[in-house]
């Protein structure tokens, strides 16, 4: 393998900029000529390469972001986008690809893999870890604690004007990064759709809540079937007149911000390992890691299934939040 491009695509998460890092490093120690292509798919079809060295990643392994950028594809779903895609890594002499992104990405190289014979090998990027394969996915850790220091904050508010606080996180249909953080901030009830019985649960639980308890924060997964916070905030008014209630959605600064350590360890790790993946002949396979080893799981299972939560978790909740 003389020729190889790395992109970054969908949602940005921190730690892809230490994965892009890993990627170009580990090509110029084998003497692999390395491009980045910007805006993901999109600059695939629009053939928007640069040539990349050690020095164009330097001082980015600390950053969240993605310095390749990144895009949402409308395109690429088109059978006229991908052939366009095709004729940029045939036109560069491309001879492999390392793709930095969640499911839609994967799925994007699953479906090009049916017109393109160039072997894709992926790195898990996104803060949802909703992809089978991997125990986290790059960015899952530091969304994480920014979950967590954020709620935290809220917890100040709460406790000091006795309210409850309804705090919706992304996650888009996994309720991982709901889950984890609630456990992490000591949350008194946390909705997830994985769970679909939670919601009168939880009222009957706010029921029975000690009395001296000032605050009460409820996490709410964005994808859970109540809708969202607003909808959750609304009937715990319903259910308790008494109860000052306030709603917080904390959007985007959950995809943002320095990653992690562990986020930087894994996501060089993942990098690292995609490239001389490559160079074994591996394609279409998602690296991971699993039980703290570098796994291979192909793309079309990656995407399939989410990891399932560990039902006892909630109810390990429900017992420490008394
Ligand atoms: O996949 C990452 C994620 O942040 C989801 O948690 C969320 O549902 C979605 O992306 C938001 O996407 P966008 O930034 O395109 O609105």
């Amino acid at each position: 393998m003389k020729k190889i491009a790395v992109f970054t695509s969908g949602g940005d998460s921190p730690g892809m900029n230490a994965c892009l890092r890993a990627v170009v490093r580990t090509a110029v120690h084998h003497n692999i000529e390395v491009y980045g292509i910007r805006f993901g798919y999109e600059g695939m079809i629009d053939g928007d390469l640069v040539r990349m060295n050690a020095k164009s990643v330097a001082n980015i392994i600390h950053r969240g972001g993605t310095i390749l950028k990144t895009a949402r594809s409308k395109r690429f779903l088109t059978l006229e986008g991908r052939t366009l895609a095709k004729a940029t890594l045939e036109k560069n002499g491309i001879e492999g690809v390392v793709a930095i992104g969640g499911d839609g990405t994967f799925r994007g190289a699953v479906e090009f893999s049916k017109i393109c014979a160039v072997p894709f090998v992926g790195c898990p990027g996104t803060i949802d870890n909703d992809l089978l394969g991997t125990d986290i996915t790059i960015g899952y850790d530091t969304a994480l604690n920014t979950v967590v220091e954020a709620v935290d904050k809220i917890r100040d508010t709460a406790e000091s004007h006795s309210r409850v606080f309804v705090v919706e996180v992304m996650g888009r249909d996994s309720g991982l990064l709901a889950l984890y953080g609630g456990i992490g901030v000591g949350a008194e009830g946390i909705l997830i759709p994985e769970s679909s019985q939670d919601l009168g649960n939880l009222v009957e639980r706010l029921r029975q809540s000690r009395s001296d308890k000032h605050s009460k924060i409820i996490l709410v997964a964005e994808g859970d079937e109540t809708g969202g916070a607003m909808n959750v905030g609304q009937l715990i008014g319903e259910h308790f007149p008494d109860l000052d209630v306030r709603i917080s959605v904390l959007g985007h600064i959950q995809r943002g911000g320095a990653p992690s350590c562990m986020e930087r360890v894994n996501a060089s790790r993942m990098g690292h390992a995609a490239v001389e993946a490559l160079m074994q002949g591996r394609k279409q396979e998602m690296i991971g890691i699993k039980n703290n080893q570098v796994s291979f799981t192909p793309f079309e299972k990656a995407v399939k299934e989410h990891i399932v939560p560990d039902a006892g978790l909630l109810r390990m909740m429900e017992v420490l939040a008394h």
